[in-house]
């Protein structure tokens, strides 16, 4: 008999058409997943319009409610159910149908109370692209690899989100998250010597935390040989605060692991890192706070040869800003390309060219003054022809002020904005 007819045989004997299903189809998690208790679920009103916005929960307790516009569903009506279900919550004669959904990593981060506007899961998705990774599963050959990705500033934790999922797959499972390391800000140790120098003060919930010695000891020592990390940096500690409640809060916490988050500046921990590694030691780097341009020197030192740096900015000036910095301070940068996301930019970016150029009638009244001076050793002729053609419009207006200067969407401007990609040159 064929593995087949067996399928199908027991399928008839039993009644049962899942019996005739095959073994790995049939306990497939997702469609087995009893929701329980702490789970955080989406509720997506069951109705083809796409308009009405679904409804993310917090972790699930028995005797709770989850809040929706037509009053209050009972956690105990969902915890017990199976992803798809419906929970319906009646008003008078009026019943309303809820689909119980898992959030996927796009809704959960658009959909989580936000203190920060996150870069939006399109862009994060295009971000970690670029970046290209392909982390290898860990083997004895290449345990000592190390990949770490530095973010700056951490906001509402969406990027890093992205970025931990995108290098799960090179470090080994982790052990189960010691409670104290739930939702607090931690920074982790730079070295091993300062795991006790950085412990923050004692609250009754470390105290409890402390008396799991074990799992907080095989969670150390996994960071420890951890293949590849996300160093993940915020001025603002109710930031990271927040952000590692979003990542923590991600199903069950399965990238919080591959995450270390920082609080502070980005040249004090940047230049302390170098200090201890004595040499470049970033694969990658993110930035996504204002003033980009002041932190490519450092971020500059920290980065491998070869590594990407990835801009995110509002505005094109703040990208010709950096143009203007690796310039003037020659720093090993090089920009390979600028994208502008954002709905009207389409999927996938519309790309910029961004260069500087030096303007015909500058470059024409500096060889008339220098004719004056009878100091010439350069004339139009040697000129780029593509330069004088390309002449930038002025986009950045002198004396310390930046424009503005950006595609307007409807009355305000949400989302998107400029990626910049610079290669780190040797
Ligand atoms: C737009 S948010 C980043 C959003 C984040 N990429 C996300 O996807 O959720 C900018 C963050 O940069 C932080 N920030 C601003 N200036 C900073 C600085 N000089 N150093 C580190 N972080 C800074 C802010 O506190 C804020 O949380």
């Amino acid at each position: 008999m064929t593995s087949l007819q067996r399928f199908t045989t027991a399928a008839r004997k039993s009644r049962n058409p899942a019996a005739g299903v095959c073994w790995a189809c049939a306990t497939r998690a997702y469609t087995k997943y009893v929701i329980k208790e702490n789970d955080i679920v989406v509720l997506k009103k069951s109705t083809s319009d796409d308009r009405i916005e679904p409804i993310l929960s917090k972790p699930l307790k028995y005797g709770t409610n989850v809040k929706t516009p037509v009053g209050s569903i009972p956690a105990d009506e969902i915890i017990g159910k199976s992803w798809r279900d419906v929970v319906v919550k009646s008003k008078g004669k009026k019943e309303t149908a809820y689909r119980i959904l898992q959030p996927s990593m796009g809704q959960f981060v658009e959909l989580y109370p936000r203190i920060v506007t996150p870069i939006y899961p399109r862009d994060a998705n295009l971000i970690v692209s670029l970046l290209d990774l392909h982390p290898t599963a860990p083997n004895e050959a290449n345990e000592d690899d190390r990949l770490e990705i530095f973010e700056a500033g951490t906001g509402h934790g969406g990027l890093t989100l992205h970025l931990a999922k995108a290098i799960h797959a090179a470090n080994t499972a982790a052990p189960p998250i010691p409670p104290r390391r739930q939702a607090e800000a931690v920074t982790p140790p730079v070295t091993e010597n300062d795991i006790d120098a950085v412990a923050p003060p004692k609250s009754i919930e470390q105290i409890e935390a402390e008396q799991a010695d074990a799992t907080e000891e095989a969670y150390k020592n996994w960071m420890h040989k951890r293949r590849a990390v996300i160093h993940t940096l915020d001025a603002a500690e109710a930031h990271s605060l927040h952000a590692q409640r979003v990542v923590r809060n991600f199903r069950d916490g399965i990238y919080f692991p591959h995450v270390d988050f920082h609080v502070g500046g980005i040249p004090e921990y940047l230049t302390s890192r170098l200090a201890d590694t004595k040499e470049a030691f970033l694969e990658h780097a993110i930035l996504d706070l204002p003033s980009i341009h002041d932190y490519l020197e450092i971020v500059g030192k920290a980065l491998r040869p070869n590594g990407i740096l990835i801009t995110f900015c509002p505005s094109i000036t703040q990208v010709l800003s950096c143009v203007h910095e690796v310039k003037d301070k020659k720093l090993p940068f090089l920009l390979e390309k600028v994208l502008e996301t954002g709905i009207s930019a389409g999927v996938g970016g519309r790309e910029w060219d961004v260069r500087t150029v030096r303007p015909k009638a500058l470059v024409k009244a500096e060889v008339a003054a220098r004719e004056q001076l009878g100091d010439v050793d350069e004339s139009l002729d040697s000129l780029d022809e593509d330069a004088q053609a390309d002449a930038e419009p002025a986009t950045e207006s002198s004396r310390g002020w930046e424009a503005v200067c950006r595609p307007k969407v409807a009355a305000r401007v949400t989302g998107g904005g400029f990626v910049g990609v610079w290669r780190r040159m040797e």
